[in-house]
Formats: C-alpha cells, sequence, structure tokens
C-alpha cells in the first residue's frame, strides 16, 4: 500500500493523569509528552497519526466505529476497562481495523483482577510493561503491517 498509514491512538480513563497518577507504576512522562514523542515517531515512519483520550466508555466505542474507513490501525490502552468492556471488545471485533492493546504497566506482575484482558482477545496483538515503548512498538507494527499489506 502506497498511501501514509493512518493510526488512530486511543488512551482510555484516567491516562489523562499520566505523569503525577502513580508515577513508580506508569512513569514520569505526561500524556502530552507521550502524545508528542508518537508524532515525532510517526512523522520518522511516514505515518498519520491522531491521538485521543476519554474518560467515556461510550465515547471510545464511537472513536472505534468512526475508525473504519478513516484509519488502517489503532493502538489503544482500554485502562481499566481492558478488564471489564465486552463493549470495546465487540466494537474491536466489529470493525475491520487491526488494533493492538498497549499497556505501560506488566499486568502480570500486577493484581490478579489485571491479569484478564476483555480486549485483547479482539487486537492482533497486546504489548505490555514496556512504559511508552509499548506505544512506539505498536505503531512501528502497524506502520509495517500496513507497508506490507497486499492494495
Ligand atoms: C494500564 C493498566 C490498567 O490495569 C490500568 O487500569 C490503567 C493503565 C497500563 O497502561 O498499564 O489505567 O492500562
Amino acid at each position: 500500500m502506497s498511501a501514509a498509514p493512518r493510526v488512530l491512538v486511543i488512551h482510555g480513563p484516567n491516562l489523562n493523569l499520566l505523569g503525577q497518577r502513580e508515577p513508580g507504576i506508569y512513569g514520569a512522562q505526561t500524556l502530552a509528552q507521550l502524545d508528542a514523542s508518537l508524532h515525532t515517531l510517526a512523522s520518522e515512519l511516514g505515518a498519520e497519526l491522531t491521538c485521543r483520550q476519554s474518560n467515556h466508555e461510550g465515547v471510545i466505542l464511537d472513536w472505534i466505529h468512526a475508525a473504519h474507513g478513516t484509519a488502517d490501525g489503532i493502538i489503544i490502552n482500554p485502562g481499566a476497562y481492558t478488564h471489564t468492556s465486552v463493549a470495546i471488545q465487540d466494537a474491536l471485533r466489529a470493525v475491520p481495523v487491526p488494533a493492538v492493546e498497549v499497556h505501560l504497566s506488566n499486568l502480570y506482575r500486577r493484581e490478579s483482577l489485571r491479569q484478564v484482558s476483555m480486549s485483547g482477545v479482539a487486537c492482533v496483538g497486546v504489548i505490555m510493561g514496556l512504559g511508552t515503548a509499548s506505544y512506539h512498538l505498536a505503531l512501528r507494527y502497524l506502520v509495517a503491517e500496513h507497508t506490507a499489506r497486499p492494495s
């Protein structure tokens, strides 16, 4: 495929508080800094990037639905909805856009309630525990996957 890959990043609940929220777990970077680093990487890779954050499940569903035809890949950190949201799982299944689920922390090293992902099953892959690099690696994957996709 020749057109620049369009990647949508969806940050879920409480991720607007990055930098001040439990920095020992989620790191010191703010969401604005993370998004800026993703925009820098996207321009290096020749991708078009849109970053959004919401604390509301229905808003996240609407963004996933709208990705059909407007995005070539989705990077999603559903935050705590990861562990509860059948609706986000269904939305990701409903839309034929490859999605990668990302987490800053390693869920397998945390409480048992975080070790189940409702949404990861609807994604092509899950990257976790690498801090903000989880997002960067997902972006690299989706751009490479789009480039290799037959037109
Ligand atoms: C998180 C992990 C979730 O369990 C938690 O509710 C979050 C952030 C992560 O990026 O590590 O909000 O998705």
